[in-house]
């Protein structure tokens, strides 16, 4: 099996270019951060304080959460329904980051991530990939662009399903999840020693994909 790990912060474009790079190559691409996303939601349905470790380490037991693929795409079933969807919101996006913190949860999600990777060639996204999840991946990629840019990349993301968003606010949440994501105690956002550093801010989206596809043919052929 090969495994490839492409960590890095929150708006790198890691998903959109994970995705691509996976169905150039015909191997399933796993979003871990939508696990982490269900976590937060199951807390917020709950009314859950996602800062109480204890509680959400006791409702963790309460959570069925599964990853099923669908022509291709990847879907995320919280006690059987289905809340792919509803995942993707700014509030979600804080509330993952919290419970992210815990070690509880990213011990209950450990197998969850590494089951995928023992029976198919994976393309997996994170913050933890390449240095906990999957150690001995072949290929490590870390995917940054600078803050602004991944703020503007946010905002017209969102404006394209037509949702305004404040800059100064979308990237003061970009700066405010990067350091709590780099600075949690357990499984911080780092890169892996071996990981190569792609900066994508000067890319285009088809530049980026074509040079991460190339960076894992190349390491794997
Ligand atoms: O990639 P994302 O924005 O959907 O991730 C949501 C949050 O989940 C992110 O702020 C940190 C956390 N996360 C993590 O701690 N480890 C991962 N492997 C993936 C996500």
């Amino acid at each position: 099996m090969i495994a490839v790990a492409i960590d890095g912060p929150a708006g790198a474009g890691k998903s959109t270019i994970a995705k691509q790079a996976a169905q150039n190559l015909g191997f399933i691409y796993v979003d871990t951060g939508a696990i982490y996303r269900a976590v937060g939601l199951a807390c917020l349905q709950q009314q859950v304080d996602v800062s109480d470790s204890k509680t959400v380490a006791e409702l963790l037991k309460k959570m069925d959460i599964r990853i099923i693929f669908f022509n291709g795409e990847q879907h995320i079933l919280l006690n059987d329904a289905d809340v792919s969807d509803e995942i993707r919101t700014e509030k979600i996006s804080m509330a993952a980051s919290k419970v992210s913190a815990i070690p509880e949860v990213r011990s209950f999600l450990l197998e969850l991530q590494r089951n995928f990777a023992r029976t198919d060639n994976v393309i997996m996204d994170g913050r933890d990939i390449g240095t906990v999840v999957l150690p001995n991946a072949q290929v490590k990629i870390f995917l940054t662009a600078s803050p602004e840019i991944r703020a503007k990349r946010r905002v017209a993301q969102l404006a394209e399903k037509g949702e305004q968003a404040d800059y100064e606010q979308v990237l003061a949440d970009i700066v405010k999840r990067d350091y709590s994501d780099s600075n949690r105690e357990i499984a911080p956002l780092k890169p892996a020693e071996t990981a190569i550093p792609v900066d994508t801010s000067s890319l285009t989206l088809e530049e980026s994909v074509r040079k991460v596809t190339e960076m894992i043919k190349e390491r794997i052929e």
